[in-house]
């Protein structure tokens, strides 16, 4: 038997030989499409929330990385070794996140990690990817803090104090909006975060803010704080929670008779939006980092592609995962290594990198400068409104 198996893997290992000598052939051959590779992988970790309340988020991410991995390995992958996606759901559950952050590095043996999906999620991955020393970067975390946790840490997405003050402008510039009125879950680093950016903005261009009402994760019934706000009959109703939530309190407020415009930040962006809160949702502005109606072409392109890959318009998570993927790709590639302080370096000096929404350039903290898009829902659809610049 051993003799048997000896001469089978001596067999295997001469045919691999020929199959390298001949791939190395094509390409030297003058066959330039021809992609030459190493047999060598590049594992990359991905976290995303595939199931739970925001499940449509971590579906289009992990789509889009997918999509990012197959245009590589298609091409011959990071300097002939085929990048090989390792991915993880966290449920939108901050525990389950950094369980499957520290599975990814010690069992999976990843050199980087794309992920997670919500900031609440990825406040608790980014302190464990900083402590391993191994570049991270989320495509959709959008809370200040979330890049503050260390040298590491990366994301493809603006952050919230620029989402809130896009909001609290587009309010008092193009709506007039005087009187403006907030909810939202006080445990969630996001919603919360962004509701003080909206707040603080709101009041400084000379606007009111007549109620700011609070609930906990996972409510279900928003009808006292709506009774209140109604009393004190806001212009505006700034919403920045994920779309579950979000359609809930859209249609509880109608159904009290609330009149308010409804505004919100990049959480309402889900095609479940509008099948939950119904015609509520009508009429409401928030704030995103994409529209399917750019006309840049490396939208227009991916677009295509998510299309023909998957059957359906790509989100704006999508686009931001996508971003996200080829950032990174692109920085081992031109690190030339797998050694995580090189990949950090590498993207920290991304130059010339035309992604999705536009030209990316890393500040400081490692956060990209990009403008906004403001959505509205007309017609139970999302139409684009127009892009603020920081
Ligand atoms: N910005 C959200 C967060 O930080 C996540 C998100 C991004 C949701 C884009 C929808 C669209 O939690």
């Amino acid at each position: 038997m051993k003799g048997v198996y000896f001469f089978m893997k001596r067999w295997t290992a001469i045919l691999l030989a020929c199959v390298f000598v001949m791939t190395l052939m094509a390409g030297c051959g003058g066959g330039d499409n021809e992609p030459v590779t190493t047999g060598e992988e590049i594992k990359i970790g991905a976290i995303f929330p595939l199931t739970g309340d925001v499940s449509t988020f971590g579906q289009s991410t992990l789509n889009s990385v997918m999509l990012a991995t197959k245009e590589w390995n298609e091409r011959g992958g990071i300097d002939g070794k085929m990048i090989k996606l390792v991915s993880e759901d966290d449920k939108n559950d901050p525990t389950e996140s950094a369980n499957a952050a520290l599975k990814l590095i010690n069992q999976d043996g990843v050199v980087a990690l794309i992920g997670s999906v919500t900031s609440k999620c990825t406040l608790s991955v980014a302190p464990i990817a900083q402590q391993n020393g191994l570049p991270m970067i989320t495509p959709t975390s959008t809370n200040e803090q979330v890049t503050e946790q260390g040298d590491f840490i990366f994301r493809s997405c603006f952050i919230d104090p620029f989402q809130g003050q896009v909001m609290a402008k587009f309010a008092w510039d193009e709506l007039g909006a005087q009187k403006a009125a907030v909810l939202f879950d006080l445990s969630n680093d996001y919603t919360k975060g962004l509701a003080e950016a909206f707040q603080s903005a709101f009041t400084t261009l000379g606007g009111e803010i007549v109620a700011s009402e609070t609930y906990a994760f996972g409510d279900q019934d928003f009808n006292a704080q709506l009774t209140k706000i109604k009393g004190v009959e806001p212009d505006v109703l700034f919403l920045p929670d994920y779309y579950s939530t979000v359609g809930l309190i859209m249609k509880q407020a109608r159904e009290l008779g609330l009149e308010a415009t409804f505004l919100g930040g990049d959480g309402w962006d889900s095609p479940e939006l509008v099948p939950i809160a119904g015609d509520a949702a009508e009429g409401g502005y928030f704030s995103n980092h994409y529209s399917p109606e750019s006309e840049d072409p490396v939208a227009v392109a991916f677009l295509q592609a998510y299309q023909a890959e998957y059957g359906a318009v790509p989100d704006a998570l999508g686009s931001l995962a996508y971003d996200a993927a080829h950032l990174l790709f692109n920085a081992i590639d031109q690190a030339d290594s797998t050694e995580p302080a090189a990949i950090r370096d590498a993207l920290a000096n991304t130059e010339g990198f035309h992604g999705v929404s536009g030209e990316y350039r890393f500040d400081e903290n490692r956060n990209p400068i990009k403008s906004a898009a403001i959505i509205t829902i007309k017609d139970g659809k999302q139409s684009f409104v127009g892009m603020v610049a920081p």
